[in-house]
């Protein structure tokens, strides 16, 4: 059976969290002392490999692993190289980077190429005034090391008016540098962002618009389920968009997350997940079908479930 939905949207990708923990304090992720779930109560490496094993059988092809930061969970290396034997289409990364440089031959070995990196200013002081910490140059080095490495990476970054917005230019020189891909992230009205977010959202297309004052923008095309969507520079650089507030993108949605306690949300902005966790296959198989009813078609006005715990 496929993983498809009463308005045809199949789903294809998982977002899967090994963890709800973060070395960073991202303003609009958590707070400074957040509530983490008990460690007891994460999904041990042969449960992740039995779910995932499992929905792979219903067309699932592609999985990214994400947080909180899962490099901070301990057994990263061991439930990498355990899906790595599972034959998925692709696995892939989304990190903040920090702790990246002890993983490149884990990485490698179980076929990751394409890694998301956070990264929401290159200023220390604005960096260390949303994230509370200052790992700047470590994950710039990370960064660096990354490229050179082959890996293809996407900088993530969360724009906010009159925290980082300043940045957009100085984003588009990083990325052209480097060359990476940079996309710049509407801040979604979610957890701890609720209380950012009229003072500092920022539309993709007000940023499009600055851009367009210094560069001609071509439009590409992406696949008919990405979250993005992208241009590209006269000068190479690809630069995306993930309008999730201004211009959602419910109608092609093709994933579903599973938080690292095991349970399975159908949406970002849906509060209710179902835990998958020690239940026969039968059961499970009943609980996809709700869940494939349980997935909006409209994108929710906010949530108040904070971000960390479900990862982006
Ligand atoms: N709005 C937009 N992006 C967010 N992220 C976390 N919370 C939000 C939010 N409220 C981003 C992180 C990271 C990705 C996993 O999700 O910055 O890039
Ligand atoms: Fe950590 Fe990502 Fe949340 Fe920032 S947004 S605190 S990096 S989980």
């Amino acid at each position: 059976m496929k993983l498809v939905d009463h308005w045809q949207r199949q789903i294809r990708k998982l977002r899967v969290s090994l963890t709800d923990r973060c070395n960073l304090r991202c303003r609009y992720c958590m707070p400074l002392h957040p509530n983490f779930m008990d460690k007891h109560s994460y999904l041990t490496p042969d449960e992740y490999v039995d779910i995932i094993q499992e929905l792979l059988t219903y067309g699932i092809e592609e999985i990214r692993i994400t947080g909180g930061e899962p490099l901070v969970r301990p057994e990263f290396s061991e439930i990498m190289l355990k899906l790595s034997m599972l034959s998925i289409p692709q696995l892939s990364l989304t990190t903040n980077g920090i702790l990246l440089h002890q993983y490149w031959e884990i990485l490698k070995k179980c076929n990751v190429t394409k890694i998301n990196i956070s990264l929401d200013s290159l200023q220390p002081k604005t960096f260390a005034s949303i994230t509370y910490r200052n790992s700047l140059s470590r994950i710039l080095e990370n960064i660096r090391q990354a490229v050179a490495q082959g890996f293809d990476i996407k900088i993530n970054v969360v724009l906010m008016r009159g925290i980082n917005d300043c940045e957009l230019f100085d984003f588009i020189e990083y990325a052209q540098k480097l060359s990476v891909t940079v996309r710049f992230l509407e801040l979604m009205q979610i957890g701890y962002a609720n209380e950012l977010y009229d003072h500092h959202f920022i539309s993709a297309q007000e940023c499009i618009n600055q851009l367009q004052t210094r560069y001609r923008m071509n439009r590409i095309n992406s696949v008919s389920d990405s979250t993005a969507f992208y241009f590209e520079l006269d000068s190479g650089v690809k630069v995306g968009f993930i309008a999730s507030e201004s211009q959602p993108f419910c109608n092609s949605c093709s994933r579903w997350r599973l938080s690292a306690d095991g349970r399975l949300f159908a949406c970002l902005f849906i509060e209710k997940g179902i835990s998958i966790r020690n239940i026969s296959s039968e059961t499970r198989h009943h609980i996809y079908e709700q869940l494939l009813g349980m997935k909006p078609i409209q994108r929710s006005a906010h949530v108040l479930r904070a971000m960390y715990g479900i990862g982006g």
